[in-house]
């Protein structure tokens, strides 16, 4: 068997000096089973407890910085002040075995199912639908709310601040909002916001500036942020990988803690050339890798798989649906129970497994989107 001295090994973030204990994050994932206001529920609380031991960075769920960018039915919100003691306490439950608890913000732009955001008016950088059956066409932001916009980020950063998360992490990737301003298919605006590829940057660096400046002012403690992005699109016009290789030089030049590569398939090829084998996070990590540390996601599930990715230079390995399945991830490699790590979901111990009910009935409905154990 590899040893697993690279998954078991400390790591520290270089801008705000946290420390985890191994190289493992949870992935951010949807539960889907918030409450109808926005809070969190005890469902939640329940299943964010039972993972806190999985992994060394726990990152929540994304939540909305604003009702307009409310993105699926159950999702958690970070839009108001009055969201901060629902905040707490995920903060709480991830951090109560030595974890670091991170928040993820976001906002889904023209991806918001229509019966989730006010007027049933998802909003993006353009008035251009995605490229899916259905999908509405989004109204096209003013100058003015854009600017509202970046301040909400700011200020569900403030709130994670106050809700004592170790940090918060801005979602740029998944076809959201940011990457809506980043991409020639969403975004074909002609003013600041938009036009060459620069400009399409500026949304996405004007978030993170301001994410940064609040994090500067606020925070009492530690306080780590990191940038999530997608490398590559379907769509053409679309983001290309030499695209994202600008914007990853731009970002890695800020005071970020880490940029989070978003893949289903961390060693697989280019959604737009199938020849094109390299994996996309190697591409990035090669440009970048020396400014900012990386996290690496996508099909990993074992310890040997996770070690294997650590030893291209990627500094922390990211897992979603294994977390899932294996709650106790990297304790039980921790305590040399590695042998009893699970890959399958076994689909008769919902309960033992704690994982709301929406999010399990979503898992079990999507074929072939993980491992079952019948
Ligand atoms: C149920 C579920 C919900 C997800 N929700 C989010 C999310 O809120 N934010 C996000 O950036 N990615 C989300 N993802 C993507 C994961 O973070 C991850 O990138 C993806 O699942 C690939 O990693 P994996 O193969 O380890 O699951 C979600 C994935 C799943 C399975």
């Amino acid at each position: 068997m590899t040893d697993l001295n690279k998954v078991l090994s400390p790591f520290t973030f270089p801008v705000s000096g946290i420390e985890i204990n191994n190289r493992v994050a949870m992935a951010p994932m949807t539960t889907f089973s918030g409450n109808a206001d926005g809070t969190v529920s005890d469902d939640e609380i329940t299943y964010y407890r039972e993972r806190n031991k999985g992994a060394g960075l726990l990152i929540t769920a994304c939540a909305y910085v604003l009702p307009q960018g409310k993105g699926f039915h159950g999702q958690i919100g970070a839009d108001k002040d009055d969201m901060i003691p629902s905040l707490r306490r995920i903060a709480e439950a991830l951090k109560e075995n030595g974890g670091k608890a991170v928040l993820q913000i976001h906002h889904s732009g023209r991806m918001s199912p229509v019966e989730e955001v006010p007027n049933g008016q998802p909003v993006s950088a353009s008035a251009v639908a995605a490229a899916r059956e259905g999908a509405p066409t989004p109204r096209e932001l003013t100058g003015k709310e854009i600017e509202e916009i970046i301040n909400a980020y700011g200020e569900a950063a403030r709130r994670a601040i106050e809700a004592e998360f170790d940090g918060v992490e801005i979602h740029g990737a998944n076809t959201y909002l940011i990457q809506q301003f980043f991409s020639p298919h969403s975004n074909r605006r002609t003013d600041k916001w938009g036009g060459s590829l620069k400009k399409r940057m500026t949304f996405p660096l004007a978030v993170t500036d301001k994410v940064l400046d609040v994090v500067k002012t606020n925070a009492k403690h530690p306080f780590l942020v990191g940038y999530r992005i997608s490398p590559e699109e379907i769509e053409n016009p679309g983001i290309t990988i030499e695209d994202t290789l600008v914007l990853a030089e731009a970002l890695s030049k800020k005071k970020l803690d880490y940029l989070h590569v978003s893949t289903m398939d961390f060693w697989g090829a280019s959604l737009l050339n199938a020849d094109d084998k390299k994996p996309r996070t190697l591409i990035v990590l090669e440009e970048v890798g020396n400014s900012i540390p990386i996290i690496g996601v996508g099909g990993i599930s074992t310890p040997e798989q996770a070690e294997k990715v650590l030893e291209t230079g990627i500094s922390i390995v990211a897992m979603g649906r294994e977390i899932l399945i294996e709650p106790h991830w990297a304790e039980k490699i921790q305590k040399g129970y590695v042998n009893e790590i699970e890959t399958a979901l076994d689909i008769k111990n919902q309960a033992g497994l704690n994982i709301p009910t929406p999010l399990w009935n979503s898992l079990l409905t999507r074929t072939g989107w993980l491992p079952l154990k019948e």
